[in-house]
């Protein structure tokens, strides 16, 4: 269950089926790739979920999916309700962070937090409204002083931060979170992740964290969802009552559980 204010899902997926195409130099004979096969699952309003699963099992397609990226073969998907995607001018439901922090060199940390706002739209007024909003959460996200700086000037830390500066900015209530850690040192991740476990109790969002990291599901999700083979067919559920617990049961699902020690006679 989550600690979330609101009943309901804010991410739902009935029956997904997702392939991705052959890669062209396959050739005519090249054969789909199957991702999802009538993959459903639920994530709760105000909840915050990670979803975990080894590299190329189809977590980031489970997001691209979710924020209207890509169109699934079969089934279907709702966010907040709606299905996915936005029109120019509509509110966004979700706010999508790629797995790469995809700033804009050309552009200042602002103008990068601001990209999404401007891209569905708003007006002049909205845009004056939102930099201002920007500039005082700056300090929030470890930026201050840092707005007027390019990405080049940044730390990768820092880059980070901005990066999900712009997906807050972007005021979706779904946060879709691609290892937002993933590309960082140890000791830099471990510090925004303790950073960002003291934030979630102010974001006033629904978080759904990809991460290859069990110990950092655990710390900051309610609850884990485990993609335990490919084709993905169903989620394995793991709800966070203590760390080591779940921590123990997710590598358990994933096939990573170390051995009980030998037991090695005495003489
Ligand atoms: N555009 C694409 N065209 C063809 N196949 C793709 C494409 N994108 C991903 N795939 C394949 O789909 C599968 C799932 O990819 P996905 O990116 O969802 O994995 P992932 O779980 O996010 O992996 P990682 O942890 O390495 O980021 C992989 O086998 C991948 O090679
Ligand atoms: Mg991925």
């Amino acid at each position: 269950m989550s600690r979330g204010r609101a009943e309901g899902s804010a991410l739902r997926f009935d029956a997904v089926t997702a392939v991705y195409r052959p890669l062209p130099a396959a050739g005519r004979r090249g054969t789909e790739v199957p991702v999802l096969e009538e993959l459903s699952f639920a994530v709760q309003e105000g909840s915050f979920t990670a979803l975990v699963g080894p590299s190329g099992s189809g977590k980031s397609t489970i997001l691209k999916l979710a924020a209207g990226i890509l169109r699934p073969r079969a089934g279907r998907i709702e966010v907040c309700g709606a299905p996915p995607g936005t029109r120019p001018g509509e509110p966004l439901r979700a706010s999508y962070m790629p797995q790469r922090d995809s700033l804009l060199p050309w552009r200042t940390l602002l103008e990068n937090a601001l990209l999404p706002l401007e891209m569905h739209g708003r007006e002049a007024q909205a845009l004056r409204e939102a930099r201002r909003r920007a500039e005082e959460l700056l300090p929030v996200f470890g930026l201050e002083g840092k707005g007027d700086a390019y990405p080049a000037q940044l730390s990768g830390g820092e880059r980070q931060r901005a990066a999900f500066l712009r997906t807050v900015m972007a005021g979706g209530r779904l946060l879709l979170l691609d290892e937002p850690f993933g590309a960082l040192d140890a000791l830099t991740r471990r510090q925004l992740q303790l950073w960002l476990a003291g934030l979630r109790r102010s974001l006033e969002a629904t978080v759904l964290l990809v991460t290859h990291d069990v110990q950092e599901a655990a710390l900051l999700a309610d609850e884990v969802l485990v993609v335990a083979a490919t084709p993905v067919r169903a989620l394995e559920r793991v709800p966070v009552r203590d760390r080591a617990t779940a921590e123990r049961r997710v590598l358990e699902l994933l096939g990573l559980r170390e051995a009980a020690p030998l037991e090695v006679g005495g003489a």
